[in-house]
């Protein structure tokens, strides 16, 4: 297929493009490298092994966008581009409505105008705040999304799977991503945090690089067995390749279809640390802090739906996740 990938040079989006390449998939990138850096899509042609188009160009840009898809014939959109900092979005909510939603507007009426309706969505567990049911199944409602960038999730979802109602020539693909960490193996792309990251993995790495004089753990009086919180850690190439395995519902003329990306299997804060420690031979300092706001006890997935219907099961492991993100980070230890 010839895909559009929005938000190609970001995290997840990188290591998609790889898994896209294996697959025999032409991709070209949009961008706005509002968080993110261009020489991560020139590491991806280098694993790739090809050139890869890419336009530097904002979702909200209307006629930048259609200039892209006057030039190029797509069968597919994946969508990764927004803007993603929970934390951020409780202080700036205009920013991210504005951007999230706006630049998917947008994205999905110059779509439609050239013929393309086809969409897989970068959405989050984030969308079933205090989940009623664990492991989280797709039929699990959703819930009060804690942050206003949970919102946007939610919203764009329900925007998404409105169109589709409306026009059954599209096909919506939505995907709810559960805790991506790890890098590609090679050590050449991986997450590249502007400032002081928010999430766990780059905190430890960076930790263990020495940027960073100790982990704080936000709470460890949680209801769980040793009181930190529980989630649902997933390697990066894992969620990529479920993006390859995703474009088949497309193929399959699914109309809507939803499916969480998670292994199933839960593991707390410290374990992951533990695991970091043990399978790096690094020392990880930490100290428990308070509990961080909107933080939920546990989350973790019942990904069988997407193993029925797509035929993909995540393949690696906690400490394949913590090789291979040691292994990015020692080898760019000040990021791209
Ligand atoms: P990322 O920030 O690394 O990548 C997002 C990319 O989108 C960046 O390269 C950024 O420059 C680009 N972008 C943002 N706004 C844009 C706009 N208006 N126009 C064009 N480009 C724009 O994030 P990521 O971790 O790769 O996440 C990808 C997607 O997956 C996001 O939608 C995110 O919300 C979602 N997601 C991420 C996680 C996670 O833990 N990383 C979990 C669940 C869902
Ligand atoms: N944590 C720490 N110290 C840190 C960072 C995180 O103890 O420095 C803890 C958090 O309190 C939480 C766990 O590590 O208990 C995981 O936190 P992350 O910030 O890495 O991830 P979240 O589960 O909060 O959220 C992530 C993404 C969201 C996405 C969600 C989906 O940031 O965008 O996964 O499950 F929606």
């Amino acid at each position: 297929m010839q895909i559009l990938v929005t938000g190609g040079a970001g995290y997840i989006g990188s290591h998609t493009l790889v898994a896209l390449a294996e697959a025999g998939h032409e991709t070209v990138v949009v961008d706005n490298l509002s968080n993110s850096n261009p020489a991560s899509l020139t590491r991806v042609e280098e694993l790739a092994g090809k050139k890869i188009p890419f336009y530097q160009v904002d979702l909200r840009n209307r006629e930048g966008l259609c200039r892209v898809l006057e030039q190029h014939h797509f069968d597919a959109c994946i969508h990764f581009a927004g803007l993603k900092a929970v934390g951020e979005s409780t202080e700036k909510p205009w920013e991210y409505y504005e951007n999230n939603i706006n630049g998917t507007l947008t994205l999905l009426d110059v779509m439609r105008q050239h013929g393309c309706k086809n969409i897989l969505f970068s959405s989050s567990a984030t969308v079933y705040g205090e989940p009623n049911v664990i492991p989280i199944t797709e039929a699990c409602p959703k819930g009060r999304c804690t942050s206003p960038y949970g919102q946007t999730k939610n919203m764009l979802e329900e925007i998404m799977m409105d169109m589709q109602r409306a026009d059954k020539d599209w096909n919506v693909v939505i995907l709810r991503y559960f805790n991506p960490i790890g890098a590609h193996p090679s050590g050449r792309i991986g997450e590249n945090p502007n400032g002081i990251p928010n999430n766990l993995m780059p905190f430890i790495t960076q930790v263990a690089v020495g940027r960073r004089p100790e982990l704080g753990i936000f709470g460890n009086d949680y209801d769980t067995p040793d009181g930190t919180c529980v989630r649902d850690f997933i390697h990066v190439m894992d969620l990529a390749q479920g993006h390859v395995a995703a474009l088949k519902a497309i193929e399959n003329h699914c109309g809507c279809a939803i499916y969480n990306l998670g292994t199933g299997q839960g593991y707390s804060v410290l374990q992951l640390v533990k695991t970091f420690e043990k399978v790096n031979g690094i020392h990880i300092p930490y100290c428990i802090k308070p509990r961080r706001a909107g933080d939920i006890a546990i989350c973790y997935s019942n990904p069988s739906k997407a193993e029925k219907e797509l035929g993909w099961i995540a393949q690696f492991g906690l400490e394949d996740m913590c090789r291979d993100a040691w292994n990015w980070q020692r080898n760019n230890p000040n990021g791209y």
